[in-house]
């Protein structure tokens, strides 16, 4: 419990008081009895005694001064530069699903550009019947989807393999995101334009000094990704690759092309750097596993761990987190307080919905004893998320993406989390 928390938690003496004040029986568990008489109820307080700020003072909002901490953090020795470089979503402190823009994580390969609608012209080229060039305005009247996914970079928990590494959820799973896309399925521009019999790739590039190429299953291309310009109902920010970026559900974030300025329809895969040296892992053997895009099923949970510690004693004690599957939908979640060796279902906020990030509880009654408390993912397929023993058995220790192992915080008396791996 923290100084905090026990200061404010009610004498007996009190609660007696209160009790009899207020003529009602006993709190329900977990309930803090204020203090009689209080003066945050009984006091005409600061902010009734004058008015406060007109509509016109804050045009477009940002959070209130009390939430200042609910940033994009980055770690420090990950940021050799700012302009190639990886900010991580505070994904300890949000709830719900949608992930705000402003707190979103950010991956720029040579940095966030800025390119106006004005400016903005998509190329399709390559194995077509009639090459075409879309301008912002162009794109704005091909019929459109809204669609919600998340966004998880490769990477993520990637610095984990070895062992227990960065103490947060914020950083050990905070590169991902989840919003409303609004925008054109690629199917659509891809059918204007023709796509010749040859075609089995398309190739997508950046506007950006990087570019960020990859190649994508004409399959994929013509399933699910969209051209979006819109997330979460309003223009993407710069650095999500306004005006434009694609959205390629389930796979990879490389994949998720920002500031979209090229899709070349090929025969072949491209094999750029994105796609070999990178966002590839190695095996124990020195072999490395190809064309691993899509995101297996993951889970985190985001509250009680090390950022977003227990602040009240033994009773009610909700425990939540988030889970996902770029296979299709999360259909379940487990939480264990023992680490793995006991599983207890977790109530799913909404039933999960496809490649989207779906929100979990468990409504514990915490005793006050120590926990090694984990998250398992089931999707769709039938999967269920690994621990880190199984997932080193078939990977090794040499990858550096797609570690989608189980994570446990080691959740002390006090209630303060730590970052830890059981065997
Ligand atoms: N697209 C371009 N053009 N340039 C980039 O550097 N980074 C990629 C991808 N698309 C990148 C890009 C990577 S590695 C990821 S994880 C996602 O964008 C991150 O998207 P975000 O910055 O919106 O979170
Ligand atoms: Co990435």
């Amino acid at each position: 419990m923290s100084a905090n928390s026990r200061a404010k938690a009610p004498s007996r003496r009190q609660f007696l008081s209160g009790a009899a004040a207020v003529g009602v029986g006993v709190a329900a568990a977990g309930t803090t009895r204020a203090a009689d008489p209080d003066p945050l109820i009984t006091n005409v307080q600061e902010w009734a005694q004058a008015t406060g700020e007109g509509v016109d003072a804050t045009p477009y909002g940002l959070p209130i001064q009390f939430e200042k901490d609910v940033v994009r953090r980055n770690v420090e020795w990950l940021t050799a530069d700012t302009i190639s470089s990886i900010n991580f979503t505070p994904i300890h402190a949000l709830d719900g699903t949608i992930t705000p823009q402003g707190c979103a994580f950010e991956r720029h390969h040579s940095g966030a550009i800025e390119l106006s609608k004005a400016d903005y012209r998509l190329m399709i080229n390559g194995l077509v019947d009639t090459p075409l060039v879309f301008t912002y305005e162009d794109l704005e009247r091909f019929p459109r989807e809204n669609r919600v996914y998340f966004c998880e970079c490769a990477a993520n928990t990637g610095m984990e393999w070895a062992g227990a590494q960065l103490n947060g959820a914020q950083f050990t799973h905070g590169m991902i995101h989840n919003m409303e896309y609004s925008g054109v399925p690629l199917r659509l521009l891809l059918e204007e334009a023709g796509v010749k019999r040859e075609g089995r790739w398309v190739y997508v590039e950046g506007a950006d000094a990087s570019s960020n190429g990859r190649s994508i299953p004409l399959e994929k291309a013509l399933d699910d990704v969209l051209v979006a310009f819109k997330a979460n109902g309003e223009a993407l920010r710069k650095e999500h690759g306004y005006p434009v970026r694609l959205v390629v559900p389930g796979w990879e974030g490389n994949m998720w092309v920002k500031w979209l300025r090229r899709v070349e329809v090929t025969g072949m895969a491209i094999e750029s750097r994105e796609e070999t040296s990178k966002y590839t892992d190695t095996l124990e053997d020195g072999m490395s596993r190809k064309w691993t895009w899509v995101m297996d099923a993951k889970s985190v949970v985001t509250a009680p761990s090390p950022q977003a510690p227990i602040a009240h004693g033994p009773g009610p004690l909700v425990i939540t987190g988030l889970a996902w599957s770029g296979r299709g939908s999360i259909t379940g979640v487990d939480v264990s307080v023992d680490g793995g060796k006991n599983w207890t279902p977790a109530r799913l906020a909404a039933p999960g919905t496809d490649k989207a990030l779906t929100r979990f509880y468990l409504d514990y009654n915490w005793d006050g004893s120590e926990m090694l408390l984990q998250a398992r993912a089931k999707d769709s397929t039938g999967y269920v998320q690994p621990s880190k023993a199984q997932l080193r058995e078939v990977r090794g220790e040499n990858s550096i993406y797609h570690n989608n192992c189980i994570q446990t915080w080691w959740i002390k008396e006090n209630g303060e989390a730590e970052n830890v791996e059981v065997s």
